[in-house]
């Protein structure tokens, strides 16, 4: 390395532990993970850390309705973190959560200081109450009737139907979302950071304007405006408003030193797990956590989404200044994801499950390539669209990069016993020549986060190469032995050039470059490794047998990432077999995995209906799906998509009736989205595909009725 070594501290946002990571966890997660790749291939020591976002009054009311302690609660979801971290090559060096002893002691310090600051304000303010709970309610448990336009059933804070943004107390009718009850109104004292305060503001301002260590500005231009807007224009004004950062028992939380019955607000604590979590890697490697965090050279990177920008580029850093710590050095904003140009919605059933992706048999590193190609600097939504994916990972991976190792292995196994020419730093081979430039270009757009000019540039390279490997013809030189040095130079050229490409596409993709680094014999490869230093050579040599590196993307796989995966209640243990939209699977009488009981109130919160088919057509691209055009009843018709093309023509469907269940979420899906889904009986038998039966309906019954 001719840079110096740089110690880096990364994180990812703490996801709350109330619920699997979503795909857009999973974007963020990649974009560090590459990032981090990147710093440890050029001999930087990084730790990258992450950790379960644990506390706050949502997770302890979910955990209240399961009839968990959040404690128990919050475990049953880390243990399901593994699965997702190990799955997509995430490779943080240490996982926590943020109700742990090393997050307490840090919160309860970092808040005397602020305290010993003078930076504490105590104030009495009146909230809604919830007396049969017996606790203060945040505002989204407060529901009742807009103020300005009447609706019913609103949140506390703002109408979803006409927009309107006002306090809990203006709600009309105000009632608790968690009981019913009418909340009273009561007043408490609260803990406020005092950020109003001209020190703060003055820190803020330079903070959120100043640069890293390597003179880049530590917020990318559209975060530093917005940072700029919300700390007010003059020296001055500033518009900071104090942060109540205390909440009333009972809370699931960390108690406020001496203060009996308060704890911190779950967005204090939060960020601080960043520390707790590295705080417990430094222990489980005997690091010394105090001197690393205390290190003027750390750098301290913070990867996360764009709508937690204001509490990472104003809360934290004050915090952290006024708690007695070093600030940050970056904060890298992404923004969301969407899937075919639409806004992912969890509650409208519409996200990509990351795990299914994962459970289908779908290949991580095709995400992490298709998300990098898409991603770079900006605070720009990244779309996720299937055609596109299909086609990015198709043409790019396995027809650019990996047909020039297949098609070169082939001849220097075949000729050469797997040994690669000798070939001297000659200065007439333009496939060399082209890496240094190349190298320091890469390396920019990594450091840079513009992964997608990163692959770019590599695919270019790429082109290259194959142009190359074509213009040479090697099928031909090897049908004449005299020629056998021109085809071993050609083909060792295009496997020397496959080999730099792996080093420059491995923070992308590390399975990958594992097993090119066992295919050459060149295991734990750097950026080094390039040899594009004068007097450095390819530790690539010679080859092993060349076995298949990766597989093309089966657009079919699209179906089964979108589609609901099972239509029967799980058994309490183990994963139910899926099986096709729509078909409920048979289980035979007194068979051992027969589901757990329901109980009747879990059965009432299937809203089954009776339909009437009112149109039903094939799906381009699906040999499975119907679409299908549904008669509930309701103002308008609902789309459905159904597996039910094995068993039944579309035109026959026309006019019957049968039934649905109508309150599924809506699922988005490659077709389109579903609005429902129509009930059919299946011998769950994979080679009787056509074996599905729909239910029938007696005369008389309309749609829209319920079924119950
Ligand atoms: O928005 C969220 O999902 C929060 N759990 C992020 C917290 S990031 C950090 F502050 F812990
Ligand atoms: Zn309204």
């Amino acid at each position: 390395m001719t840079a110096p070594a740089r110690t880096l501290f990364v994180t990812t946002a703490l996801p709350y532990a109330n619920g699997p990571f979503h795909i857009g966890h999973i974007m963020e997660y990649i974009q560090a993970d590459i990032w981090v790749r990147f710093q440890r291939m050029r001999g930087h020591t990084v730790h990258f850390v992450g950790a379960d976002d644990a506390h706050g009054a949502p997770i302890m009311i979910a955990a209240e309705k399961e009839g968990l302690s959040p404690q128990d609660f919050v475990a049953r979801i880390a243990a399901g973190r593994k699965a997702y971290l190990d799955g997509f090559h995430l490779s943080f060096d240490h996982w926590h959560s943020t109700d742990s002893p090393e997050n307490t002691e840090l919160s309860q310090s970092i808040y005397r200081s602020l305290k010993a600051h003078g930076l504490i304000d105590v104030r009495r303010v009146e909230q809604f109450f919830d007396p049969v709970k017996g606790m203060f309610l945040p505002d989204r448990y407060i529901k009742g009737e807009c103020p300005s336009c009447g609706a019913r059933d609103q949140y506390g804070d703002a109408c979803e139907v006409c927009g309107s943004v006002y306090l809990p107390t203006q709600l009309k009718h105000p009632y608790s979302a968690l009981s019913g009850a009418q909340p009273e109104l009561r007043a408490s004292d609260h803990y406020f950071f005092r950020l109003s305060d001209p020190r703060c503001q003055a820190f803020l301002r330079e903070w959120t304007a100043g640069t890293d260590r390597h003179g880049e500005l530590r917020l990318q231009p559209e975060v530093l405006a917005k940072a700029q807007e919300w700390l007010g224009g003059g020296e001055e004004g500033g518009s900071l408003a104090d942060w109540d950062i205390s909440r009333d028992a009972p809370y699931f939380g960390i108690e406020i030193p001496d203060v009996p019955d308060k704890y911190f607000y779950v967005w204090l604590d939060a960020p601080i797990g960043y520390l707790a979590s590295l705080k417990a890697h430094c222990a489980k490697r005997g690091i010394d956590f105090g001197a690393l965090l205390a290190d003027p050279t750390t750098e301290q990177v913070h990867f996360i989404g764009k709508d937690i920008i204001y509490f990472h580029v104003l809360f934290w850093p004050a915090t952290l200044k006024f708690g007695g710590h070093k600030t940050p050095d970056r904060v890298n904003v992404h923004g969301f994801i969407t899937v075919s140009g639409e806004k992912m919605s969890k509650s409208r059933g519409t996200g990509i499950s990351p795990l299914r992706y994962l459970e289908i048999g779908m290949n991580p590193e095709w995400l992490r390539y298709y998300i990098a190609a898409k991603l770079n600097a900006r605070v720009e939504d990244v779309d996720f669209n299937p055609d596109d994916f299909v086609a990015r990972v198709n043409s790019d991976l396995i027809g650019k990069y990996v047909n020039i190792a297949s098609r070169a292995a082939n001849f220097v196994n075949r000729y050469f016993d797997g040994r690669l020419a000798v070939l001297a730093g000659d200065p007439a081979d333009p496939l060399t020549m082209r890496v240094a430039g190349l190298e320091a270009a890469v390396a920019a757009a990594y450091e840079g986060r513009e992964f997608g000019r990163a692959i770019r540039l590599i695919m270019a390279y790429a082109d290259e190469v194959n142009q190359y490997f074509d213009a040479r013809k090697p099928w031909e030189l090897a049908k004449d032995p005299a020629r056998r040095d021109a085809l071993h130079e050609v083909c060792s050229r295009c496997l020397l050039a496959f080999h730099r490409m792996t080093i420059l596409l491995a923070p992308i993709l590390p399975a990958t470059a594992a097993r090119v680094e066992a295919f050459f014999g060149t295991p734990g490869l750097r950026w080094e490794d390039l040899g594009v230093r004068a007097g450095t050579a390819s530790p690539a040599q010679r080859i092993g047998r060349y076995e298949h590196l990766m597989t093309r993307v089966d657009p079919k796989s699209f179906d089964a990432l979108f589609e609901s995966p099972t239509a029967t209640v799980e058994p309490a243990t183990g994963a139910a077999a899926p099986v096709p939209e729509g078909a409920v699977a048979a289980s035979p009488a007194g068979a051992s995995d027969a589901p757990a009981a329901v109980s009747i109130d879990e059965f009432e919160r299937l809203d089954l209906r009776i339909a009437r088919i009112v149109a039903a057509e094939t799906v381009a691209g699906s040999d499975r799906l119907l679409r299908l055009e549904l008669d509930l009843g309701e103002a308008r018709t609902r789309n459905v998509f159904s597996g039910i093309r094995a068993a039944y023509d579309p035109a026959g469907l026309v006019g019957r009736m049968t039934v649905v269940v109508a309150n599924l979420a809506p699922r988005r899906m490659k077709f389109g989205v579903s609005e429902g889904m129509v009930l059919s009986a299946s011998a769950d038998d994979p080679a009787q595909p056509a074996a599905l039966f729909l239910l029938d309906v007696d005369a008389g019954a309309q749609p829209g009725m319920k079924v119950q």
